[in-house]
């Protein structure tokens, strides 16, 4: 194994807290790494993007354990990290093909990833899948109370593990316990549909601390709580009061590391690669959207919105090229197959209508890419098109931005994206609107420099100031707080 030791429970209590703050105990579904088998050999490859980088950085400077799912059923038990001075330690929870198939494709992505995108029509619920979520649940708390040490500090990520944080407090009370929602929360009268929503509420306000990414998440969550479980809420003060026990709830919206974005946006190899996409298309402007391939992305709407663009703008035709990237994703969910099967019809159907010698409008590729191959395709971009009809809140249009380094490109971002509620100088648009996605794309292509220069500046101020290291200092902080020292209010939710 490269990089790594594998060790067994002793070693891990190697790893303390150094006087940089309290060792931290995370847990998500997703590792930041993942075990690749190559020619009977196992490498480590960190998986790309999301929160995997700045979770590995916490917890180098902090120490402590990362407890998660290996992404399969062949699962190491422990790995200690860095490989050369460790300084945490991956615990990986072992999940069996049925809890694969019942918590994480069913409960979790059939189940609560539509009901959490308001897209009840998508759910499908079954006590099956429940109680898989359930065991699987206790599986990551009795992990986490078997690692923790007495000053440790937990936090649960996202809707995979909302139960945790009261199987945890069960198991070990006197443990600050925190838990980010990664994903919206849907108003009141949609999450009742949820067969266990008192359970699934009764386990995320084991808690001491629940952040969102906005306040409109928030405002929804406390919404469930006072008239769904009857407890009493103090929105001025973000509070909950469960049991004579306070929680706290609040907006807390996820940065990037935006200097590590500018920093690849900067070098030669990006520019070089970014230079080749560019010379590939041939097209004097590049339209963008990068996504993984989920319903949740509006990709079909961006595509009617283009399709429009082109249909009221032949004046743009062999100018304009729009570059897809959809990353394949849970692909063993019926939705999402039947999502890609309209995709591949629709892209085929606009290219064999706009298609002329030379030109294709539409270039579709189906794969992930890297950081760095991604911040390629970001600079290569002039415009940015990405119309989620409901997102957390979108990181992809954050890193745009943090690629641009000449302030030469527009952000057109959907209102539903949780990123609107910051990113107020992009060109906003609901996506279920053609017309109005095309009139975005018009106004984009056609905006004066001096505008883009000053919406972009403005764009990149916000990101560098809320970077993903302010935001789990303050998580963290906001923890500690919480957790230790009673305060007079919270700024957490906004008022209504
Ligand atoms: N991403 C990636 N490779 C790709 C496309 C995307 O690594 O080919 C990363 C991207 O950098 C971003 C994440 O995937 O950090 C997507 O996050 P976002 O919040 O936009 O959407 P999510 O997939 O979490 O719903
Ligand atoms: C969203 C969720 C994450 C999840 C990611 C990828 O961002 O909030 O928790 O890890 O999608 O989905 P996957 O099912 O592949 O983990």
């Amino acid at each position: 194994m490269n990089g790594t030791n594998a060790g067994g429970a002793a070693v891990s209590r190697e790893t303390h807290a150094n006087g940089h703050g309290r060792r931290l105990i995370v847990l998500s579904n997703r590792a930041p790494i993942r075990l690749v088998h190559e020619h009977g050999r196992e490498r480590i490859e960190p998986t790309v993007g999301g929160v995997g980088s700045t979770f590995l950085r916490l917890l180098e400077h902090n120490g402590g354990v990362w407890v998660a799912w290996s992404g399969g059923p062949k699962t190491p038990t422990r790995l200690l990290l860095p490989g050369d001075a460790p300084r945490f330690a991956l615990v990986f929870a072992s999940l069996s093909e049925r809890d694969i198939s019942n918590y994480y494709y069913g409960m979790c992505n059939r189940g609560l990833w539509p009901l959490m995108h308001y897209m009840i029509s998508n759910c499908h619920f079954s006590a099956a899948f429940w109680n898989q979520y359930q065991n699987v649940n206790r599986t990551f708390a009795d992990l986490a109370a078997a690692e923790a040490l007495p000053d440790d500090q937990v936090w649960v990520q996202d809707f995979h593990l909302a139960l945790v944080p009261k199987m945890l407090r069960e198991r070990r009370p006197g443990l600050p316990i925190g838990i980010f929602w990664h994903v919206p929360f849907p108003p009141e009268q949609l999450f009742r549909i949820l067969p266990w929503r008192g359970e699934l509420l009764t386990g995320m306000l084991g808690a001491d601390l629940i952040g969102f990414h906005t306040h409109a998440y928030v405002n929804h969550f406390l919404d469930c709580c006072e008239r769904i479980m009857g407890i009493s809420v103090d929105r001025d003060a973000g509070e909950v009061i469960v049991d004579g026990r306070r929680v706290r709830v609040g907006a807390f919206p996820l940065g990037i590391p935006a200097d590590y974005f500018a920093g690849l946006a900067g070098s030669e190899r990006v520019q070089e690669r970014t230079e080749r996409i560019r010379r590939a298309l041939r097209s004097p402007v590049v339209v963008l959207g990068v996504d993984r391939l989920d319903y949740t992305k509006g990709i079909i709407e961006r595509l009617a919105g283009f399709e429009r663009f082109l249909e009221n703008n032949p004046a743009y035709h062999r100018r304009v090229t729009l570059v897809l990237i959809a990353v394949p994703s849970r692909t063993k969910v019926a939705d999402y197959v039947l999502l890609k099967r309209q995709l591949d019809e629709q892209v085929g159907r606009v290219v064999g209508r706009f298609s002329s010698e030379g030109w294709v409008p539409i270039r579709y590729l189906y794969t992930q890419f890297n950081a760095e191959e991604l911040v390629s395709y970001y600079q290569a971009a002039d415009i940015a098109l990405l119309t989620p009809l409901r997102d957390g809140m979108n990181l992809v249009a954050k890193e745009f931005v943090a690629s641009h380094l000449k302030d030469d490109a527009v952000l057109i971002l959907s209102e539903f994206a949780g990123a609107a509620e910051e990113l107020t100088e992009a060109l906003l648009v609901n996506p279920y609107d053609s017309d109005a996605l095309a009139r975005r794309i018009r106004q984009a292509i056609e905006m004066d420099p001096a505008e883009k220069a000053s919406r972009l500046r403005a764009l990149r101020a916000k990101i560098n100031a809320n970077d993903l290291q302010y935001w789990s200092a303050r998580f963290l902080n906001a923890l500690g707080e919480s957790a230790f020292a009673p305060r007079e209010s919270f700024a957490g939710a906004s008022g209504r």
